[in-house]
């Protein structure tokens, strides 16, 4: 560890952690729809790691990622990637078959996580609650008409690889539906069309197993889309969420069993919509979830007093190789 290191872990009062003084690399951009997000997220963490006394270099993902962390001399890898090749499984593979231990998810987690057809399967068997939906291949889906719909409108579609909300489209009638399904269908995968559900929109945080708590989502837009994600003040965030005692302890409960279903590690957000009477529908698993010092993971973390570096830090202590 340099002497600039080391006077900083000393002023935050860092005890050493099992990464001190080797080379950490935080990936972060990459190829997906997501890029744009995952470069404020790396940078973000790679400041709060350095600030730890953490040796963290950050390293833009591209095709030639393997050759730069040989190059760089990686001894850790700390994952801020989003979406496609950083956040289902593919990224983890690569590391894994590197031998360099990386932050989050393994391969088989990760992969189940991004795929949304495939974790409903898993979130009904583990008895939680999911919303009817059905799921249309790539070639089918822009041929699909409310006929083929068992439930009315209005419908959610989305495609089935994504996250951020891209490609997510509300369709109240059926006038609306195709150019929604085109549009899902233009990206990788599957496209899942499924019954819209009223409720509160709460997403719990889960860091190894245990929840740390629920956070209420308000937009002001018609739903929570790309731009009430990422657009400073389009969106109200209520910490913990306005819930009665029992439903907030059921969407905890609920985020638990999600993050166990699919076989996560680190930190997890798990999306629900909860409706009036308490039952918490879940919506998906993230399993990178958005990690700048302003988001949701790291907005509940702080309200349970760790602030953004210390779960930084925890988060690459638990970097492990899990294959
Ligand atoms: N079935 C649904 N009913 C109501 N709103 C939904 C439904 N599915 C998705 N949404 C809205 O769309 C947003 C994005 O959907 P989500 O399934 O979480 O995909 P993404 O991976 O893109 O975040 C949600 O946060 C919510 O606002
Ligand atoms: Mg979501």
């Amino acid at each position: 560890m340099g002497g600039a290191a080391r006077a900083a872990r000393k002023r935050h009062g860092v005890v050493m952690g099992k990464w001190t003084g080797k080379k950490v690399a935080v990936l972060y951009g990459g190829r997906s729809a997501e890029r744009e997000v995952s470069l404020n997220t790396g940078k973000a963490c790679a400041e709060a790691l350095r600030q730890k006394g953490y040796d963290a270099v950050l390293v833009d993902v591209g095709l030639d990622v393997a050759e730069r962390l040989r190059a760089e001399g990686v001894a850790v890898a700390f994952n801020a990637l989003h979406g496609r090749w950083g956040e289902d499984g593919s990224i983890q593979g690569l590391l894994e078959s590197m031998g360099i231990p990386y932050t989050g998810s393994g391969v088989l987690a990760s992969a189940l996580g991004m795929d949304k057809p495939f974790s409903k399967l898993l979130f009904r068997d583990a008895g939680l609650k999911v919303v009817e939906y059905r799921v249309f291949s790539h070639t089918r889906a822009a041929s699909v008409t409310a006929r083929d719909l068992p439930f009315a409108f209005p419908v959610v579609v989305k495609p089935g690889n994504e996250g951020s909300s891209v490609g997510v489209h509300i369709v109240r009638e059926a006038g609306q539906l195709t150019v929604a399904l085109q549009d899902a269908a233009s990206f990788h995968g599957e496209v899942i069309v499924e019954k819209y559900v009223r409720g509160k929109e709460v997403q719990v945080a889960v860091l190894e197993g245990k929840a740390l708590g629920a956070i209420e989502v308000v937009p002001s837009r018609e739903f929570y889309d790309y731009t009430a994600k990422y657009t400073p003040g389009t969106t109200e965030y209520f910490y913990p969420a306005r819930l009665p005692r029992a439903h907030y302890a059921r969407v905890c409960e609920a985020g638990e069993i999600a993050h166990r279903a699919l076989g996560c590690d680190g930190v997890t957000r798990n999306d629900f919509i909860v409706t009036e009477d308490g039952t918490p529908y879940i919506l998906e698993v993230n399993t990178l979830p958005g990690f700048t010092s302003t988001s949701l993971v790291p907005k509940i973390a702080a309200g349970n007093g760790m602030p953004f570096p210390d779960l930084c830090e925890r988060l690459l202590e638990g970097a492990s190789l899990k294959a």
